[in-house]
Parts: C-alpha cells; structure tokens; sequence
C-alpha cells in the first residue's frame, strides 16, 4: 500500500488536512488513535505497562490514565523512553495492519513525531504541514485557550521547523484561508494517486 506520512508541529493544521484528504476517498489512519488503541485492557501493552507502573496508572474505567502517564514520563525522561521503545512498534505494526486493510489507491498515516521518529520504512513519502511559529502560537491559543508558557514548552519539546523541513517531500503551506488549502489538497491528490498507481 502506497503510504503518505503526514506530519507537522503542534495545531499546524494535520487534522485540517487529513480531513481534506479523507473527502478525496483516501484512508486515514492517525497514530494519535492507534496509540490510545495499544493501551486497552486487553491489548499486551496494558499489562506490561501496569506491572512497571503500577495499579496507580489505571484508572477509575479500568483503563490507563493517559493524563497520568504523560505527567510521570514528562519529568523522568527514562521512563518516557521505555513507554516509547515498548509502544512505538506496536502502534507501527497496527497502522500497517490497517493499510493493508484499506481500500482507497493510497493511505496517510498521520504521525506528529514523524521525523522524531525516523526512519520509517513504511512510509513512501512525507508530506509536512507548515505554517510560521507567530501562526502555530495563534492557533494553539484559539482552539485550546494555553497560556503562553505552556505553549512555549510544547513548541521546546518538539524538533524545530527547518528540521522537519529537511525531511519533507511535499510541504502544505497553511498560512491561507482554508479554501486554499482544500485546493493545494486535490492538487496533492491527483499526484498520490498516480504516485500509487504507477
Ligand atoms: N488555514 C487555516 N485557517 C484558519 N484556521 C485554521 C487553518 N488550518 C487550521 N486551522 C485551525 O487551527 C487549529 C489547529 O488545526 P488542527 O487541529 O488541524 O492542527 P493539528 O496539527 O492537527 O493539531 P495537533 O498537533 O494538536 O493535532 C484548529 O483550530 C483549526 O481549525
Ligand atoms: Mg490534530
């Protein structure tokens, strides 16, 4: 299955463009989702994930408190990397599961620690959402009202603009109005979709 990894920083508009994408047909499959999905009781991960956290980590549902987890591993950073090393297959091995599952010509996997990430032999091409970081500021403030601390710390923990820029195959400029990016969208299609069928 031809695959597009789409990515950018925070509130760049990935979102935006998956659902633009997703009006052509094309099968979306976001990372974000996935990685809630490996997490369920049940799935492998719970219970290994429990044993080296703790009963605290679960939650009053039964299932692990995401908003626990990220607290713990954003301040020991070991830890972070032992929920990274032990999820980051996981989440890769069911997102193949679900191209092949698709449908469409084409699928994107929407991955906002794509290049934090690499490499990633999946994926055929990036594509990578770009807007200035005054606009990415604006925006993050609009939809989720943070104050400007808490912004700049997310804006930190992230590599930087021009990094993910050296990496990206095709860049999506969304400084506009939206109804230019719909058309730079059906542009990109159009070239997918014959990238996918030669
Ligand atoms: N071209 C645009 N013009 C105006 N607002 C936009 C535009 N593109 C996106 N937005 C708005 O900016 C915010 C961030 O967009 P979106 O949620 O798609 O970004 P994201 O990259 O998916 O964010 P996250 O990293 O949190 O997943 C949203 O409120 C969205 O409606
Ligand atoms: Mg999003």
């Amino acid at each position: 299955m031809y695959t597009v990894g789409l990515t950018g920083g925070i509130a760049s508009g990935k979102s935006t463009v998956a659902d633009l994408f997703a009006q052509h047909g094309v099968t979306i499959i976001d990372a974000d989702i996935v990685a809630r999905e490996v997490i369920l009781p049940g799935e492998s991960a719970y219970k290994t994930i429990v044993a080296y956290f703790g009963n605290d980590i679960i939650g009053n549902d039964g299932t692990v408190d995401r908003a626990k987890l990220r607290q713990i591993v954003f301040t020991h950073p070991e830890k972070r990397i032992w929920l990274e090393k032990l999820l980051h297959p996981l989440i890769r091995d069911k997102m193949i599961a679900y191209s092949r599952e698709a449908i469409s010509p084409y699928c994107i996997h929407v991955i906002p620690l794509l290049i934090e990430t690499l490499p990633h032999p999946e994926i055929n091409r990036i594509l990578m959402v770009d807007v200035s970081v005054e606009t990415q500021i604006k925006r993050l403030r609009e939809r989720d009202h943070l104050d400007e601390i808490m912004i700049n710390k997310m804006l930190q923990a992230q590599i930087s603009r021009v990094e993910r820029l050296d990496h990206a195959d095709d860049i999506l400029m969304n400084e506009g109005h939206l109804d230019a990016l719909a058309d730079s969208v059906k542009k990109l299609h159009g070239k997918y979709f014959q990238l996918a069928i030669t």
